[in-house]
């Protein structure tokens, strides 16, 4: 079977970087759209081969999500003998249960239309919940792209660093980032007040004139980032402030409110495609290497359990 990498509309960069580490071009693939804004995807031959469909779905969530759907739907139809969906970020796994009456559960419901559209497995980075696999009849692989962050960050943080994870569920990233960087780990209690309020009620650790790295899985509005940072700060910790997550979906807003931290660096990869031009504190590391290792390994079925996240 070929190893094909078919690249997402929302992927393009990743993509082409994850199939030159693995010495191929991406396959070709159109996405044309009808001028009521409906969606006609194209791809090449396929036919017979081991296929590895990149999309994120990250904003906008819901477009992506169909864009990743039609493709599988085309790759399938195109004969494709295997089809892997990549999706380096997987929106709607924040919605693995229902927090309130009346709620959906988005995470299964993107589950089962992942699958009915033909993906045979999944390949995700750091999901927000690891209940994700779950949600999924088939199988799904979770990598971590901790190793990549805590590389790119072994250089620049103080040796008296604190990791800090800025809610409970990031406590287990913090603590795989905090071993590998070998630094103490603090947490940051938080309660959401909407989808762009959090407020930081306890801290549990000392930081006491440390510098600290926090992080998380990803940063939306960055609301929990800069409620994390106001307390720590507020807790004596130096006004030096690293910051890494996995994701940058970084919705409008979040820039502004990063920007008036006493940011040292924030750290993200390309699992999302990120604007061109990023702030000068902003840095890039990407997951290509990674997801092109698991790939690699995937094709000729062999193990991955060393890029797999752990939790
Ligand atoms: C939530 O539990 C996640 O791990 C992130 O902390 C959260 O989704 C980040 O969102 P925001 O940047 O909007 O606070």
């Amino acid at each position: 079977m070929t190893l094909q990498i078919v690249p997402g509309a929302a992927s393009r960069p990743l993509a082409t970087a994850l199939a030159r580490c693995l010495g191929l071009e991406p396959t070709a693939c159109l996405l044309e759209r009808f001028p009521d804004g409906e969606l006609r995807p194209r791809v090449g031959t396929v036919r017979g081969d081991d296929v590895y469909l990149v999309q994120s779905t990250g904003p906008p969530v819901a477009e992506r999500l169909v864009e990743l759907l039609l493709l599988l739907d085309a790759c399938r139809r195109a004969g494709a003998d295997r089809i892997t969906a990549v999706v380096p970020y997987f929106g709607y796994a924040r919605q693995d249960r229902r927090a309130r009456a009346g709620e959906a559960v988005g995470a299964r419901a993107a589950a089962d239309v992942l699958t009915a559209a033909g993906a045979q497995r999944l390949l995700v980075v750091d999901p927000h919940t690891a209940a994700l696999e779950a949600m999924f009849t088939i199988p799904v692989e979770m990598l971590t792209a901790v190793p990549v962050l805590t590389e790119a960050l072994s250089t620049t943080v103080p040796d008296d660093t604190v990791v800090v994870a800025p809610d409970l569920g990031a406590v287990k990233l913090a603590e795989h980032v905090a071993a590998r960087l070998d630094r103490p780990v603090a947490i940051v209690c938080k309660t959401r007040l909407s989808g762009t309020t959090v407020r930081a009620t306890e801290l549990i650790g000392d930081v006491q004139n440390r510098p600290v790295l926090i992080v998380d899985d990803m940063i939306s509005t960055g609301g929990t980032i800069e409620a994390a940072a106001r307390i720590l700060l507020a807790r004596g910790a130096a006004p030096d402030v690293t910051v890494a997550a996995t994701h940058g979906l970084l919705v409008p807003e979040a820039a502004e409110r990063l920007r008036a931290l006493p940011l040292r660096r924030l750290l993200l990869t390309d699992s999302i495609a990120l604007q061109p031009d990023p702030a000068p504190w902003m840095d890039v590391c990407s997951v290509a290497g990674l997801l092109a290792d698991a790939i690699g390994r995937l094709h000729r079925a062999e193990p991955l359990d060393d890029l797999l996240l752990h939790t």
